[in-house]
């Protein structure tokens, strides 16, 4: 099955950076949604890694402009419970069978992650083009992505896992790159604090971020 590419595709195209949240406090959705949309980065991936995460999708599919997209999807009860709750596209760090499976059986684009060549091989066969690159820096950043541009060509990346203002534009720059994704815009202390001005800020700066 293919990947619902023209689905994905404005999403990810539509912004350089995806917000990548963790949410403690149902309290913080909707104004920290409210800032992210103000700075320019209406996409936002809410992550399964907390108990109000799909309560928290919800309240974040309601605030104006906002696209809302469920990530640290692990199996196939993840991605239904994420679906029920609205996301409007679903990450998974890695890939498996039982992923793809619900993805196929659903309307929802998936953005599956995969790093090495068998796992690209294995997201290719299922049709999917359009991959997550996790954890980023970790598994060798820039020069890794830079070296699988040849022998698969068709293949584009959103990488997350250690990103941040400083590398963003390296891995933008790169052509096999169509957007990065990280908590950085979002930090733990700027929620904790209510400083949705400061994240607003991070936001615009991200957003302008120059692509290839
Ligand atoms: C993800 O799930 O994409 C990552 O946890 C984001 O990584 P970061 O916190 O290093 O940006």
């Amino acid at each position: 099955m293919a990947q619902k590419t023209e689905r994905l595709l404005p999403i990810l195209t539509g912004q350089p950076v995806i917000p990548v949240l963790k949410i403690d406090r149902l309290d913080d959705v909707e104004p920290l949604a409210r800032a992210l949309v103000a700075g320019g980065l209406p996409a936002i991936e809410i992550t399964l890694r907390t108990p109000v995460a799909l309560e928290a999708i919800r309240l974040a599919s309601r605030v104006e402009g906002a696209i809302v997209g469920a990530g640290t999807i692990l199996n196939a009860a993840d991605f239904g419970a994420a679906q029920a709750a609205g996301a409007a596209f679903i990450v998974s760090p890695g890939a498996t069978g039982a992923v793809f499976d619900a993805a196929d059986a659903s309307d929802i684009p998936l953005l599956p992650g995969a790093i090495t060549p068998s796992e690209l091989m294995s997201a290719l066969a299922r049709g999917y083009s359009v991959l997550k690159f996790f954890p980023a820096e970790q598994a060798g950043g820039v020069a890794y992505l830079k070296s699988l541009a040849s022998p698969f060509a068709a293949v584009r990346f959103c990488p997350t896992g250690g990103i941040g203002a400083a590398n963003a534009p390296d891995y933008l720059k790169l052509p096999n790159v169509i957007c990065v994704g990280g908590s950085w815009i979002a930090p733990d202390a700027a929620i904790m604090a209510g400083d949705w001005a400061e994240i607003t800020r991070l936001s615009r700066e991200a957003a302008a971020i120059a692509r290839h």
